[in-house]
């Protein structure tokens, strides 16, 4: 079949690309059909993802275009206000007065926006690693960030290329587990995982008998939440576990920030989104059909965040609580950042600000769908920001 009934976003018009665009997409899709036939003909939909997004060179992340903001495909926290990376820079003030070490490492940096808030709000700390699986974005990152800051806070920032060893400090990943790779599942009398196939005109869907792991994995959810319906489909994100115990096994002491669109489990496996989460951007256009213009386009799936947290719990972190980003922004000091910063301002940057704060906050926007998931490793960190309040608390 040449779609997955429902993935496909039926009358939606997209911007057409230029030629070189798609000439970088037709070179993609010679490397993945070719992957496609040493597999036998199919590859699980999570070597398809992996592939458009970070097949050196090609994918959408490590190829050179323009991804976040105005000229990109999607706006991300950081790149709509700076009171994203103060009220972080906050909370990081806050744990370092309590012993935590003044070091931060961020997953997947992005343009750079958050680390330059971060560091330009916070003299106090000491140094700043990047740990991001782009070439590109390192690349993009280094410029931004040598141009926005000091010589002096510059110097504070190092770019690794894998994970560092007795990590002391915070962690913090923000929009990066959306970005992982992840199996599409369907049941139908018996649980079918759906998969990408090529018929030298272009990708098809291929459905097959899922791996025993992720049996498991679906069988698991569906023992603590219910039988799910027949034709239910969604999407199971495996990557949790291995990256939390590398990232666990990495860290002496650590306070670890996960901040990302997502829900508990109850809510991600409602029988109401029955078709899953997987979502697609491709210049501000939002869709579900990740078949089309493979590298071009940003694929996502939501974040089970009780899949991460029962992940990070295996692999020996504390849990210190799960809040929307509405509440933790709030408790960490947004209304009072903003007001600081529109103080002896004109009407329009006041203006711009409290829409930053509507867009970053209220739950209509990002301020529920968003969440923050902490857990700490050998710290005993108090943090009034973790603790739930009011009607989802
Ligand atoms: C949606 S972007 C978010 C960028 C940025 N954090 C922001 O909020 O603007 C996802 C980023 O995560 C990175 N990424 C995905 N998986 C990663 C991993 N396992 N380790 C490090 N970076 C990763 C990607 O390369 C990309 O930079």
């Amino acid at each position: 079949m040449n779609h997955l009934p429902g993935h496909d976003s039926p009358g939606l018009e997209l911007p057409q690309p230029d030629a070189a665009a798609i000439a970088h997409s037709a070179r993609l899709v010679d490397v993945i059909a070719a992957r496609i036939e040493t597999r036998g003909g199919v590859i699980g939909f999570d070597e398809y993802m992996q592939m458009a997004l970070y097949e050196p060179g090609l994918g959408y992340y490590s190829a050179a275009a323009s991804k976040f903001g105005a000229p990109g495909d999607f706006v991300t926290a950081p790149e709509i206000s700076p009171l994203f990376g103060i009220c972080l820079a906050r909370q990081a003030a806050a744990v370092i007065a309590q012993g935590c070490s003044a070091r931060i490492l961020e997953f997947g940096a992005g343009s750079g926006k958050l680390c330059a808030q971060i560091i330009s709000t916070l003299p106090t700390l000491e140094h700043y690693q990047i740990l991001d699986l782009s070439a590109d974005l390192k690349q993009r990152q280094q410029n931004y960030l040598r141009a926005e800051l000091s010589a002096e806070l510059f110097h504070k920032i190092e770019w690794l290329s894998s994970l560092p060893q007795e990590f002391d400090g915070i962690v913090l990943a923000n929009e990066v587990l959306d970005a992982m790779p992840v199996h599409i599942l369907s049941k139908q009398g018996e649980w079918h995982e759906h998969g990408i196939g090529y018929h030298g005109q272009g990708f098809t869907w291929q459905s097959f008998t899922p791996k025993q792991a992720v049996i498991d994995s679906i069988r698991s959810i569906e023992a603590r939440l219910g039988d799910f319906a027949e034709g239910y489909r969604s999407e199971l994100n495996l990557n949790f576990g291995p990256w939390l115990k590398a990232l666990a096994q990495s860290c002496k002491r650590a306070l670890v920030l996960i901040i990302d669109y997502g829900y508990e489990q109850d809510q991600y496996y409602h029988p109401m989104r029955a078709r899953g989460t997987l979502t697609c951007h491709y210049q501000h256009r939002v869709h579900s059909d990740p078949l089309v213009y493979p590298g071009l386009q940003d694929i996502t799936a939501f974040v089970d965040f009780d899949a991460c947290a029962d992940a990070a719990e295996a692999s020996g972190f504390v849990l210190s609580g799960l809040v929307t980003q509405g509440q933790f922004l709030l408790a960490n000091g947004l209304l009072e950042e903003a007001q600081r910063r529109a103080h002896g301002s004109d009407n329009l940057s006041q203006l711009a600000l409290s829409q930053q704060v509507g867009t970053l906050s209220l739950p209509q926007e990002m301020g529920d769908k968003f969440k923050v998931l902490a857990m700490q490793k050998n710290l005993e960190l108090e943090m009034p920001a973790m603790q739930r309040r009011g009607v989802h608390g």
